[in-house]
């Protein structure tokens, strides 16, 4: 067990790293999990006991027993699919009802969020603007409420008279933007409202004050898990802006969408896949468009855990990786899918781009400039040993050992956690 008390873990990449399965593997040893960013556009995938969930709102400690997982308040919360994802778990988790918190101060992802997402896309396509590919899980209209202020956060559903005036409010600016913008039907007050009432039933016992929960769990002498969503480089202000997502997905957004000082963090996770993947839109250097990447997205089994969509694959790119090293104040990384690297004979890495004819090592933050980025590539030998059932570092053979601390060296960061394979046990821990 490790000595860290308090610890974030986030996304190194653009998502998709494996962090759930992280979460899962380290939730052994932690009690409480909050989830601090994000909505449903979230996948995350932990294979435990042969069987397969996707979590997407509901932390992914959750199956783990008498864990307490927090939905925190820098979440937008679409409450239908709450519900259906606690209904769908298979087993269903032990006393859900007492581990579950979900902050009063989430915000809810209304249907006309969702409907808006999917407008906005659709508008931007047809004028020739470039589309983001969002999931179409509202995410962006609700963060674009909540920073306007008039969101309806998880504890409005529980009161009737404020939450009746805010729909008011909210479905007479939408269903003006609806019918006089996009020409499109326009939502209905009284059905809206009685389906809202009926997920504040569901959510009222979930209701709390995370802030506090989480205070009084670190003074009980527990443990803390803050599990970020999405990525470094889907961050609303580090990542590739606008093909990003809306929240804050850095470690930083802790502090903020989790409640606690950044003080009190004792370590920070990175979870980078072994080589790159990237849904939706958006520049993505290292992105292979011929055989090693169909080759990646087959063996990897690259395809989205929340749209299905197939993820754009490509060779680890280093340089965008220093740069989330930097943004997180990267600690540890938890390196995963090396298995998926097995039986190719070399294995390309990105150490600079070449952008105007000049090579650079360190990531513009601009996705204006990365569009333009050429891949400066070193080769390492690769390895042909399935690698799935080693457990200690030096069961690994050499190359992938050679991998590993090459990647160590170029980001002066040392590797914790190696993924060998998508199930709980398929993991090489070298001090975790
Ligand atoms: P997340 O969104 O970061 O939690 O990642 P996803 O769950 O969307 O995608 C990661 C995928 O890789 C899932 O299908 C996992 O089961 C799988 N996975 C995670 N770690 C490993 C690993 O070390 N090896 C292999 N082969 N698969 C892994
Ligand atoms: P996890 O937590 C990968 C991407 C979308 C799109 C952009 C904006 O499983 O790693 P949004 O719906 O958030 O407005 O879409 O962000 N995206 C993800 N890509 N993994 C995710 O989550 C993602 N969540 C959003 O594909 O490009
Ligand atoms: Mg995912």
């Amino acid at each position: 067990m490790s000595s860290y008390r308090v610890q974030v873990l986030v996304g190194a990449q653009w998502g998709d790293e494996g962090k759930g399965r992280v979460v899962d593997v380290l939730a052994r040893d932690i009690d409480v999990v909050v989830r601090f960013q994000g909505g449903a556009n979230a996948g995350h995938t932990v294979v435990a006991g042969g069987r397969k969930h996707v979590f997407h709102l509901l932390p992914s400690g959750m199956l783990y027993p008498n864990r307490i997982c927090i939905i925190g308040n820098g979440l937008v919360v679409d409450p239908e699919q709450l519900s259906n994802e606690i209904d769908e778990l298979d087993p269903k988790p032990e006393s859900i009802g007492t581990r579950l918190v979900v902050s009063y101060g989430a915000h809810i992802v209304m249907p006309y969020h969702k409907k808006l997402d999917l407008l906005a896309e659709r508008a931007r396509s047809d004028r020739g603007s470039s589309v983001i590919g969002t999931t179409g899980r509202g995410i962006g209209p609700c963060y674009v409420d909540k920073y306007n202020r008039s969101g309806i956060r998880a504890e409005d559903l529980v009161s009737r008279d404020i939450l009746e005036k805010k729909l008011r409010d909210n479905l007479d600016e939408k269903n003006k933007i609806f019918e006089k913008i996009y020409d499109s039907e326009p939502f209905d007050f009284d059905e809206l409202f009685k389906q809202a009432l009926g997920w504040g039933e569901f959510l009222a016992p979930y209701l709390g004050d995370s802030t506090l929960e989480i205070d009084a769990s670190l003074s009980a002498g527990k443990r803390v898990l803050f599990e970020g969503a999405q990525a470094t480089l889907l961050d609303i202000d580090h990542g590739t802006y606008p093909f990003v997502t809306s929240s804050s997905c850095v470690s930083g957004g802790a502090s903020i969408g989790g409640a606690l000082g950044p003080g009190r963090f004792d370590r920070v996770i990175g979870v980078v896949k072994a080589y790159c993947t990237r849904v939706g839109e958006g520049p993505f250097p290292t992105e292979d468009l011929g055989e090693t990447g169909e080759h990646l997205r087959q063996k990897g089994a690259e395809f989205g855990a929340t749209t299905g969509r197939p993820r754009r694959c490509g060779w680890l790119d280093l340089v965008a990786l220093n740069y989330a090293v930097k943004v997180n104040g990267m600690d540890t990384i938890a390196l995963t899918k090396l298995d998926v690297l097995s039986g190719l004979s070399e294995i390309k890495v990105c150490a600079a781009y070449e952008i105007d004819g000049q090579k650079r090592s360190v990531f513009p933050s601009s996705a204006a400039i990365i569009g333009g980025a050429r891949p400066i590539y070193s080769g390492l030998k690769g390895w042909d040993a399935d690698i799935s059932a080693c457990r200690k570092f030096g069961d690994l053979p050499t190359e992938a050992r050679e991998y590993v601390r090459f990647i160590e060296e170029s980001t002066s960061v040392r590797v914790g956690l190696i993924g060998v394979g998508p199930g709980r046990e398929d993991t090489v821990s070298i001090d975790f």
